[in-house]
């Protein structure tokens, strides 16, 4: 069996294989993502960097290969088994969709109330420790649709963090922001990354939240992990894919416009 999980190996990928409709999204994913780092996922859109996410939290489940997240393998485990993996790996979607109905109170409490039978008093107190680590102290009682996009991205970032995560997946956390919000959110996952100690995966096709957050970088490209490194070799690769990748996304940087 070649397939051991690696030492301090919190996430791991062994030849993770997923089509949808016959189509092979991913054809052979091999990813291991070590305890405390920040590793980045680049690759353009519909490369499978979504896909790759929902699997490591079971919302996706490979047709072949091994999905191991601390120390669980994904693929043996059933919906009720998957529940604590969710609790201990949170997923925080590009729409930061929050539940426009509820306030911002509501929002981060949210999963407390779902999985715990903490007294209101001590819900209060995470929400407003939540709140504060994402630069949001005091917002409580607003409503989602009084915040500008930049804070409803920061409450969808504290509502994942409540439950204590010792894993955080950032799914495109910089999309649609402006210049100045989107460098506060690089700033935001690198501070809670020193505060929580967590172990961080960010998927992404912006080169500087990359360069601005990340350990180590992997690129996803036809459906595999075609080339990884620390953040710098990546930077100065000379790998065709990864130049190619650097120089094609710089000259686009300006395209995309602020789609939510
Ligand atoms: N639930 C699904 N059903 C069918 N096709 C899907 C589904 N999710 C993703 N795909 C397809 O898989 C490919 C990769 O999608 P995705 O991971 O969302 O790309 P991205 O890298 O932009 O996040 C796309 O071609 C997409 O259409
Ligand atoms: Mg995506």
């Amino acid at each position: 069996m070649t397939g051991a999980a690696s030492a301090g190996a919190v996430i791991e990928f062994r030849d993770v294989h997923k089509s949808f409709h016959g189509v092979e999204v991913l054809r052979g994913i091999d990813l291991s993502i070590v305890e405390g780092e920040t590793f980045t996922i680049l690759g353009g859109s519909g490369s499978g960097k979504s896909v790759c996410l929902k699997h490591m939290v079971g919302l996706m489940r490979p047709r072949r290969g091994s999905v191991r997240v601390l120390g669980e393998e994904l693929t043996e485990l059933n919906e009720q088994q998957l529940v604590p993996v969710r609790t201990a790996v949170s997923m925080i979607f590009q729409s930061a969709a929050l539940f426009d109905s509820l306030n911002v109170y509501e929002n981060v409490a949210y999963a407390l109330r779902e999985h715990t039978k903490w007294p209101e008093e001590q819900v209060g107190a995470r929400v407003a420790e939540c709140l504060e680590a994402v630069g949001l102290a005091g917002v409580e009682a607003l409503m989602p649709e009084e915040l500008s996009g930049g804070m409803r991205k920061r409450v969808g970032v504290a509502r994942g963090i409540a439950m204590e995560p010792r894993v955080i997946l950032y799914d495109e956390p910089t999309t649609g922001l402006d210049p100045a919000n989107q460098s506060r959110v690089g700033e935001l996952i690198r501070t809670l990354q020193t505060r929580l100690h967590v172990t961080s995966v960010v998927v992404t096709h912006e080169l500087e939240l990359c360069f601005d957050v990340s350990d180590r970088v992997g690129l996803l490209k036809d459906g595999r992990i075609v080339a990884e490194g620390s953040a710098d070799a990546m930077r100065n690769s000379t790998h065709t894919d990864v130049r190619a990748f650097l120089d094609g996304a710089r000259d686009h940087d300006q395209e995309g416009g602020y789609a939510t």
